[in-house]
């Protein structure tokens, strides 16, 4: 089982997923990570990490379609089995995702269906919800829609900031992002 990581930022899931797997933690083989944005900090962390990167733009190939194509036939020759999305910003081709069924995961930092999109962890906080949290999903065509596979809940205290919350939220991630893969790569096997 041969899984890449789909990331477009920071990387931070990746770190807390990629040191899981080099604990033992993780079934599989983590055989890559892909960015859609070249100067992504989350490739230099796989570099630090000696993870194989693969970075190309939708400009480079033409648009979304071309794009996509591209996308799909590296992850073709790459034998990839399964997608962990972290921190990814496309919404992903329908042609792509059914090259994967049951075999791409996302997170997400609110408890869906509440607050889906870019700004979860914003718009959970200025709505003034008193319970927020994190959701690992699987992807299907819809934004942020798949089967739900796990939640944790985080409480947005009275003295609540944005960064505050943001910094819980993160923490959450980071402990169940690889707590998750490590229950469904050993499934998947
Ligand atoms: C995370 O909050 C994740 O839930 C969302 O994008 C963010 C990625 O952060 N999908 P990072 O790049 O892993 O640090």
């Amino acid at each position: 089982m041969r899984f890449a990581i789909l990331a477009s930022g920071n990387g931070s899931n990746f770190e807390a997923i990629v040191t899981a797997y080099e604990a033992g933690d993780l079934h599989g083989e983590l055989a890559l990570v892909f960015s859609d944005k070249p100067d992504a900090y989350v490739l230099h962390r796989a570099k630090e990490h000696k993870v194989p990167t693969k970075t190309f733009t939708v400009k480079e190939h033409g648009g979304k379609a071309g794009y996509e194509k591209a996308l799909l036939q590296m992850l073709k020759d790459e034998q990839i089995d399964y997608l962990v999305l972290a921190g990814y910003m496309r919404i992903l081709g329908e042609e792509l995702i059914a090259a994967f069924p049951e075999g791409i995961v996302n997170i997400h930092p609110s408890l869906l269906p509440s607050f889906p999109g870019l700004h979860g962890i914003k718009d959970a906080f200025e709505y003034g919800v008193k319970i927020t949290g994190v959701t690992v999903h699987f992807v299907d065509k819809g934004v942020d829609t798949g089967p739900i596979i796990a939640q944790e809940a985080v409480t947005i205290d009275e003295n609540e900031t944005l960064d505050s919350l943001e910094i819980k939220i993160h923490q959450v991630e980071h402990k169940l992002y690889p707590a998750v893969l490590k229950r469904l790569f050993a499934e998947a096997e």
